[in-house]
């Protein structure tokens, strides 16, 4: 009983997510296994958020698998690396892998790229390569980017392909960010079946401010922890983004 209860009371483990400022925000980093939501709109920094947690972990000994749904993966490589993330070092040591779900292994991908879901909107194709990818990288984190690209066309499908892709990613163990698209006039996160399935929901704003684009943040939901409550201005700069508390 005594055990139960000590185990009741655990600290859980949070994994830090390496950007200046968000750890702190959120007391620590994000509970192990949750999946959080990064909402925004479009150039709101959320790959390059997604990006940067992936990054700090392969430097922490911790592999990743980063599922591109709407870049091309040469891109996305290009993109880390213009930030001084140097990815193809861990992905030459099986550390990283990019699952290519952008190309439909069409092209010259099919022979550079090791994880390709060649139809998207097949979601047992889908978590078939993910795992393999999870399991051979030793992933302790996951990026979907975009999940909003899986049931833009079925909505009514939205809820069970989270809750799917939610059960294999925190069943192996791993935690996962899973970027949703919203349009610019829109304040919510991607639809209820989302919003309530997942674990967490991290929302970034672009504002107009006499004159200027003005970048902020706010932490809407964390399930596991404690976290601030206010909205945080940040920055995107040659290193990534930079949080204020
Ligand atoms: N080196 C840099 N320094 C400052 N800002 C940058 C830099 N690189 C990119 N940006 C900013 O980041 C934005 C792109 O961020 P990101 O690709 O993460 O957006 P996103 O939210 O994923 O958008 P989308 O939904 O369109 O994919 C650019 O529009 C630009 O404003
Ligand atoms: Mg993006």
């Amino acid at each position: 009983m005594r055990d139960i209860i000590n185990l009741g009371v655990m600290a859980m483990k949070k994994l830090k997510t390496g950007i200046p400022g968000m750890d702190e925000i959120l007391n620590g980093g994000i509970p192990e296994r949750n999946i959080v939501l990064i909402a925004g709109g479009p150039g709101t920094g959320k790959s390059i958020f997604s990006q940067q947690f992936i990054y700090s972990g392969l430097e922490m000994n911790e592999g990743g698998v980063y599922v591109a749904l709407e870049e091309h993966p040469v891109q996305i490589r290009k993109n880390m690396e213009s930030f001084n993330w140097k990815v193809e070092k861990f992905e030459s040591a099986g550390m990283f892998a990019i699952i290519d779900a952008f190309t439909g292994g069409i092209g010259s991908s099919a022979e550079r790229e090791k994880y390709i879901v060649k139809d998207p909107d097949d979601i047992r194709e889908m978590i078939d390569v993910l795992k393999r990818a999870i399991k051979e990288t030793s992933a302790k984190r996951v990026v979907i980017d975009s999940v909003t690209t899986l049931y833009l066309t079925k909505p009514t499908i939205a809820r069970k392909v989270v809750f799917q892709l939610k059960k294999v990613i925190a069943g192996l163990g791993c935690t996962a960010l899973f970027v949703s698209q919203v349009s610019v006039a829109d304040r919510g996160f991607g639809g209820p079946g989302v919003e309530h399935g997942v674990d967490g929901i991290i929302r970034l704003d672009l504002d107009e401010i006499e004159g200027e684009l003005k970048r902020s943040l706010i932490v809407w939901k964390m399930r596991g922890t404690s976290h601030s409550m206010k909205r945080h201005p940040f920055k995107i700069t040659d290193h990534g983004i930079i949080v204020e508390i």
